[in-house]
């Protein structure tokens, strides 16, 4: 198998996105797709994946000219594409979802349900998975929904494979076993585009990579010659300079006090305190009952036991309009489905919980509004076209950081982050560690989950570790280090 693509253009209205970039994959390769946030490396595989058309330039697969106007036309040539934002349908079980679009039939014409479960079953041992294909897609966990997606792409017998931030959810152990998969699928000759904000994962995996900056092919070469700093430096287009470790945030009163809190079958007993001034991390593995333990403090879960006090004052959280009420701040792990509200436009959805500060005599004040979300913009550096644009024509990154700037322009007395960088370019992740800081600094606490040990090191004054729903330590100074880390979230 051999892509080339040449001469590609896109643009939306007046914003050209893509200027005559040249790409090229040969079989049993992994090339990564690199770029900042809104570099254009979505809309360049949507072309090759048959989802948008190119404004110019020619497509060649093995010599022969192709024009894909459909996905399922890049499908049937054999180009399998894992997007970037989840793209299963929650109501329906594993199974059916796999075979979306090419369902397995009988001689009768009905649904060959038997025969799909069984092809799902032996995807899901390939993988070492353990997971019943009949599952419900809406009872997964989003991680979970990612390895489903990867488990697709193998099932299609696909040439060439395009995964868009595949492992933006997963942790460590389901990373590496997606990696064992895509080794295996490199040696038996399949070309895979791994597009990936995680520099270490891309030198770790990909053999090549190619970086994409405003819409221009910049740099390409292969990754045993680099680095992930210049990789970075390649991006951006300068030096990234990457902070140094160690924090002493002065720690002020008591803000969040959490008292032998249950909630089966996800948590048990877990006791913290944050304080004001500092940045607490929590980490470990999947399923270690994090994610769900700061749900419930946000009030998505009432019937827990044990006892929640905010500011010293023992209360019940219900809901979450009570949270924000108390001062709570969340950034939820899963942009797509709990962080952005489709319908809405960008702004409209950078500044829906100021709503009541922005309301006068029953109307929003829009000016009002523009102006407080132009301020997070700009801190942010969020890249779009117009702030009454859809949210969902912005990039993933972009996405990501409009969640933060609703938060942000919340002024929470405690504001909790889980995943927060999630499929965020290098430069923007440096700026988000820093206004994590900063707000640290401006006396707020902070509440950082992420299975990201770099990212916990880099940002936090201290780290509880969880294991199985239950807190197994708290390490901070030296002991805070990546080994450690690892060693308490897998048990030991
Ligand atoms: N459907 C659309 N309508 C209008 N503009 C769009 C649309 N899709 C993408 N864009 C714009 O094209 C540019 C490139 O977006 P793209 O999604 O390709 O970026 P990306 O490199 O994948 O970024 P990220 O790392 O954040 O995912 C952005 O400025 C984005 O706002
Ligand atoms: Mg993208």
């Amino acid at each position: 198998m051999q892509l080339m693509m040449q001469g590609i253009c896109k643009a939306f209205a007046a914003n050209e996105v893509l200027k005559a970039v040249d790409f090229h994959l040969d079989g049993g390769e992994i090339c990564a797709l690199l770029g900042e946030n809104g570099a254009g490396k979505s809309t360049l595989m949507n072309i090759l994946g048959g989802v948008l058309p190119a404004d110019a330039g020619v497509i060649t697969l093995d010599g022969a000219q192709k024009v894909f106007a459909t996905p399922t036309q890049s499908l049937a040539a054999g180009i399998a594409f894992i997007h970037q934002e989840l793209n299963l349908i929650n109501d329906l079980p594993i199974y059916e979802n796999m075979f979306i679009g090419r369902e397995l039939t009988k001689k009768n014409g009905f649904l060959d349900h038997a025969e799909m479960i069984r092809q799902t079953g032996d995807v899901f041992e390939r993988m070492g998975l353990a997971i019943d294909p009949r599952v419900m897609v809406r009872d997964l966990d989003a991680s979970y929904k990612q390895i489903v997606e990867i488990s697709r792409a193998l099932l299609m017998n696909a040439r060439l494979i395009i995964m868009d931030e595949p492992t933006t959810s997963l942790t460590d152990p389901e990373i590496q076993r997606v990696f064992a998969m895509l080794r295996t699928l490199r040696g038996q000759g399949v070309g895979i585009v791994f597009i990936s904000h995680k520099l270490r994962e891309v030198i770790e995996i990909c053999d090549r990579y190619a970086v994409l900056r405003d819409g221009v092919m910049v740099a390409q070469g292969r990754v045993a010659d680099t680095s992930v700093s210049a990789l970075a430096r390649h991006m951006v287009g300068h030096e990234v300079a990457s902070d140094a470790m160690g924090h002493q945030g002065t720690r002020g009163e008591e803000r969040l006090r959490i008292t032998d809190l249950t909630l089966e079958p996800y948590y048990r007993h877990v006791s913290l305190t944050a304080y004001a001034g500092e940045v607490l991390g929590i980490t470990g593995l999947l399923g270690d009952g994090r994610s769900e333990l700061m749900s419930t403090v946000f009030g998505a879960q009432g019937d827990y036991q044990g006892e929640i006090r905010v500011m010293g004052k023992a209360v019940h959280i219900k809901s979450t309009g009570q949270a924000v009420a108390l001062g709570l701040g969340y950034v939820p792990r899963n942009r797509k489905e709990n962080g952005i509200v489709k319908d809405m436009s960008i702004v409209e959805n950078g500044s829906i919980v100021m709503w009541p500060r922005l309301t006068r005599h029953g109307l929003l004040d829009h000016q009002a509004q523009e102006k407080a979300f132009d301020t997070q913009r700009r801190a942010l550096s969020i890249k779009l076209g117009r702030t009454r644009d859809p949210i969902m024509s912005l990039s993933g990154g972009n996405q990501q950081k409009v969640v933060l700037a609703k938060w942000l322009s919340a002024e929470p007395k405690i504001l909790i982050l889980d995943n927060p960088t999630q499929g965020v370019d290098v430069g923007a992740k440096e700026e988000i560690y820093d206004i994590i800081r900063a707000l640290a600094d401006a006396n707020v606490a902070v509440i950082v989950l992420s299975s990201e040990a770099q990212e916990i090191i880099r940002v936090c004054d201290r780290a509880l570790v969880m294991y199985h729903g239950a807190v197994c330590d708290e390490v901070m100074g030296e002991r805070m280090t990546e080994h450690e880390m690892m060693r308490l979230a897998t048990g030991g």
